[in-house]
């Protein structure tokens, strides 16, 4: 379970609050749709939740730990047990496919005969087996995201947060990568989704939730975005 706590964000260089007394709770294994202007608030709540930023105020929970107060040794930890996936995917463009995800297992502290196991079995769940031995500047946007999902799934973590991870893909890509979440979602891994895609989250029929100017102003158990 995730639990955002009365929680408020404010950054220092800021006059205005980016999120006010925000309250969520999140099931585990939930798919869950953030939507909202641009500045809402959408990335700031997902990084508190990887601890990247700290609350002013409340809590944040994930599980049993407490993350806006986790100490930075521990942060490795946290990091492990969820996977992160971002708009401009972040490969190692110097890296293999094969690379890019096995040099992420490495740093995580996994043995080369996991590796060597786990990482066609990721590339083969995300549907690009074939890849393995291209460089990112050979695949298309959607492959590299996928990529990028591989590498986030290759802790298995409890979570996987995706902000704006269809942002710079087209339609077919972006349903293709919108189908792997929630394959991904239904095996079990909770799944947090920051877009602007109106279609795709109309599509999704999931639970949205809809923030404004800092505040959750719509919490929708099977939502469509109206703004
Ligand atoms: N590192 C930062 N330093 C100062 N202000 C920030 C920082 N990151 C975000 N903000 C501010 O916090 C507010 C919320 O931003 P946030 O990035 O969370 O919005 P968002 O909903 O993710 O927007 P977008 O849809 O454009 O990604 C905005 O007013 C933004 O300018
Ligand atoms: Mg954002």
């Amino acid at each position: 379970m995730i639990r955002f706590v009365n929680v408020s964000k404010r950054y220092s260089n800021e006059d205005n609050f980016a999120l006010k007394n925000v309250n969520l709770t999140i099931q585990s294994g939930e798919f869950v749709s953030f939507v909202g202007q641009s500045g809402a608030g959408k990335s700031s709540l997902l990084k508190m939740l990887i601890g990247e930023e700290k609350p002013v105020s409340g809590e944040v929970w994930i599980e049993d730990i407490r993350v806006d107060q986790i100490k930075p040794e521990f942060l490795p930890y946290l990091r492990r047990r969820i996977g992160v996936v971002f708009q401009d995917f972040k490969l190692l463009p110097t890296r293999t496919v094969y690379e890019n995800i096995s040099l992420a297992m490495e740093v995580a502290g996994a043995t080369k005969a996991e590796i060597k196991r786990d990482v066609p079995k990721l590339l083969n769940l995300v549907g690009i087996p074939e890849k393995s031995s291209n460089y990112p500047k050979e695949l298309s946007g959607g492959e590299k995201q996928r990529v990028s999902i591989a590498r986030a799934l290759s802790h298995n973590p409890i979570l996987l947060i995706a902000d704006e991870p269809t942002g710079n893909l087209d339609k077919t890509n972006t349903y293709d990568i919108i189908n792997l979440l929630l394959k991904i979602n239904n095996s079990g891994t909770t799944v947090l989704l920051a877009t602007h895609d109106q279609e795709v989250v109309n599509k999704l029929q999931k639970r949205v939730v809809t923030i404004g100017s800092g505040e959750i102003v719509l919490d929708q158990e099977i939502g469509k975005y109206y703004i």
